[in-house]
């Protein structure tokens, strides 16, 4: 079945509620050939997972040692942080193998990357918050994972823990000695260990995943989000004609391989260039996108704790923002509502108004400090890492959704 038809086949599927379809994977098709490695090893990663740290998560969960390992993890913070003397010593000889740059990493192109994320920040915010913040809660396996684990009853903490990745990624000296980001993936490892133990003793979420005895975030669900991250804002950055030189372009896919890579993402899986990653992508990712319960909830609350600043435009105006980058498909499934004239002001003002900003007008066109305010705000809530005055720590769940 070509993508195409498969993607109606499971947006038919999951109109008529037939909750079982929506999110089953397609069979991996992507050769290796286009991958960092080059070659593959006939290994399909929906199910691939990170054996060791899953293997010491369980036991450390199993032990009741997690709190004590969140409290050790507090000091570890920055790249060149010693490892806290207090882990448990298989966790701190695991992380003293992973905590590193792969031998692949060009820093060079990491440095450059960061320049590019400086210079490209307006759009990142939005493109992340309002683009792929919401798709992720049309990608099934991920809405359901999130909902049904601790953090999808407080989405408050968890979108500052996610923006906490978010901010280390794009910092300027995110792969520095100096920067965070090589621990804050670390942490987010663990996470994601930690919840492929936890998410399959819910009965609740087992009654709703799309194969229920399939352990959550597998190398292939994990590059599903790298998709609706990095592979969705290049596309969609090219489609605004956001001026970016090849060289930026390809530093900003190499920040993206070495971050999936430390997540736990083998190299026969990590697209090479941004065709093959593109490639993957339309595999993958788009014929999986589809509505579910738990991801309506989860727009609902994302959007709801976004309108809640003041963004200088009405919730009609964000929604229709969030249709205009994600497509009116995905804003149907969400269910938000219309607002058609705030849908001809942004068709219209937003390429001028990026236009006007990369020098391209030379006028402010009509609606400029609307659209810059409602900018701005976007970027204060990331920057104000959600609506707290300090990064949120990444910390490992002990249990599932509460209630
Ligand atoms: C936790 C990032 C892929 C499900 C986290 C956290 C971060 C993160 C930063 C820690 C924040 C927190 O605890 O709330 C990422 C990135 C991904 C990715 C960058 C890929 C590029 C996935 C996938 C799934 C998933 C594919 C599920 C299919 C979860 C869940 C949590 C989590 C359930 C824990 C929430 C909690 O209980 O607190 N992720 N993630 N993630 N992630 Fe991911």
């Amino acid at each position: 079945m070509s993508s195409l038809n498969r993607r109606r086949a499971l947006s038919l599927g999951a109109a008529l509620g037939l909750a079982s379809v929506a999110g089953t994977a397609p069979a991996w098709a992507w050769s290796s050939t286009g991958s960092i490695a080059g070659t593959g090893t006939g290994a399909d990663p929906w199910w691939v997972w990170d054996d060791e740290v899953d293997r010491l998560l369980a036991k450390l969960l199993e032990a009741g040692e997690v709190p004590a390992v969140n409290t050790a993890m507090e000091s570890w913070v920055n790249n060149s942080d010693q490892l806290p003397s207090d882990l448990p010593s298989d966790l701190a000889t695991y992380l003293q193998q992973v905590n590193r740059l792969p031998s692949w990493a060009d820093r060079d192109k990491l440095r450059r990357a960061a320049d590019f994320n400086r210079r490209k920040d307006t759009y990142l915010f939005m493109l992340y918050g309002l683009g792929s913040g919401i798709m992720s809660t049309v990608i099934p396996r991920e809405a359901r994972s999130v909902y049904w684990s601790a953090g999808g009853a407080d989405m408050k903490d968890r979108a500052a823990k996610t923006f906490t990745f978010g901010y280390d990624l794009s910092d300027l000296n995110a792969f520095e000695p100096s920067g965070q980001f090589v621990v804050t993936a670390n942490k987010t490892r663990l996470v994601h260990a930690a919840v492929r133990h936890l998410l399959p003793q819910s009965t609740r979420w087992t009654a709703v995943a799309d194969e229920p005895k399939h352990i959550p975030i597998s190398n292939g669900d994990i590059l599903i989000t790298f998709h609706s991250l990095g592979t969705f804002v290049h596309k969609k950055l090219i489609e605004w004609h956001v001026p970016m030189s090849a060289e930026d372009e390809e530093a900003f896919l190499h920040m993206w391989q070495v971050a999936i890579h430390l997540l736990g993402v083998r190299e026969e899986f990590i697209p090479k260039t941004w065709a093959d990653a593109r490639a993957q992508s339309e595999q993958v990712l788009t014929p999986l996108l589809a509505p579910t319960t738990e991801g309506k909830r989860l727009a609902e609350d994302l959007l709801g704790l976004t309108a809640e600043l003041d963004l200088g435009v009405t919730r009609g105006f964000l929604n229709e923002f969030v249709r205009y980058v994600l497509s009116d498909e995905i804003g149907d499934w969400l269910e938000l509502r219309r607002d058609y004239a705030a849908a001809a002001t942004i068709r219209t003002g937003w390429p001028a108004y990026i236009a006007f900003r990369e020098g391209l007008l030379p006028v402010a066109p009509a609606g400029f400090y609307m659209f810059d305010q409602f900018v701005r705000a976007i970027a204060m809530l990331f920057l104000n890492n959600g609506t707290s005055p300090t990064t949120t720590p990444i910390t490992i769940p002990t249990g599932n959704r509460p209630g």
